[in-house]
């Protein structure tokens, strides 16, 4: 079966094993255009790992995973065309430090789609201004805040014009002031219309932004739906988390 034009991501029953392990049992959902989906779960529940099949840092071990038209489950991916069109954002920002920041965000656009200086700086500019950080560009990462570095890394994505974002708890390493800065750039994102599916411990985050919650339990997709889910859980296992969660 073909994705529709309007599926950015289509897991269907999707499965996946470290060795003798089966983490991922039968995750299946998809994210549209334009959606933005959350993950969460309790810590271990392959929040994590479905997040990197989309965009095969992971292989699947079986189940059908589409990603941008791309048939991560095939035996041949062009990963290179890949992760072209997705950008991820994980907790550790890993800006190079003898590189300012605009020249950070430069690096992809000139060495990977072979953008002249000019043009690279401007875009670097341009995404920049969407994180608020602008006004940092000739600054080196050690002189900028965990949440300012972050929003670095978010805009270092943004420079390789993404179809598809993926954020892996990128504000658990930041204090709760940083945090609402980092979170907001997401929210502004969504807002101008960015695909995004998100791995967040941040619930009244998810609740917000998300178009679609999806509570991963035991290997699949145990209970999904809209912000409203986490107020009205069906299942006690969501009930349960919910109530430590928050
Ligand atoms: N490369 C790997 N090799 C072996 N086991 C792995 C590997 N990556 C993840 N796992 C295991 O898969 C399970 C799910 O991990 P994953 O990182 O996806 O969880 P998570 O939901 O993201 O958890 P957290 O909230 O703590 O980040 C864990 O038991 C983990 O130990
Ligand atoms: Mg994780």
């Amino acid at each position: 079966m073909e994705t529709s034009v309007d599926e950015v991501v289509r897991f269907n029953k999707v499965s996946k094993a470290f060795g003798q392990v089966e983490i991922l049992k039968g995750v299946s959902f998809s994210v549209r255009r334009g959606e933005v989906v959350a993950l969460i779960g309790r810590s271990g529940s392959g929040k994590s790992t479905a997040l990197r099949c989309i965009n095969g840092l992971e292989r699947v071990s079986g189940g059908e995973l589409h990603t941008c038209g791309h048939a991560m489950h095939a035996s041949a991916v062009d990963l290179a065309a890949l992760r072209r069109e997705v950008g991820i954002v994980f907790q550790s920002y890993n800006l190079f430090p003898h590189l300012t920041v605009a020249e950070n965000v430069m690096l992809a656009p000139r060495k990977v789609r072979g953008m002249a200086r000019k043009a690279a700086h401007e875009l670097a500019m341009h995404v920049l201004r969407q994180v608020g950080m602008e006004e940092r560009a000739d600054y080196y990462p050690e002189q900028l805040s965990g949440g300012q570095q972050q929003r670095v890394a978010i805009a270092r994505s943004l420079a390789m014009e993404p179809r598809l974002m993926l954020f892996d708890e990128v504000t658990s390493a930041l204090d709760p002031e940083l945090t609402g800065e980092v979170l907001r750039v997401i929210e502004r994102l969504a807002a101008d219309g960015m695909t995004m599916v998100l791995v967040t411990h941040e619930m009244a985050f998810a609740r917000s932004v998300a178009d679609q919650i999806m509570f991963m339990h035991q290997g699949i997709v145990w209970e999904a739906g809209s912000g409203k889910l986490l107020d009205e859980p069906t299942t006690p296992e969501l009930r349960q988390f919910v109530g430590n969660g928050l």
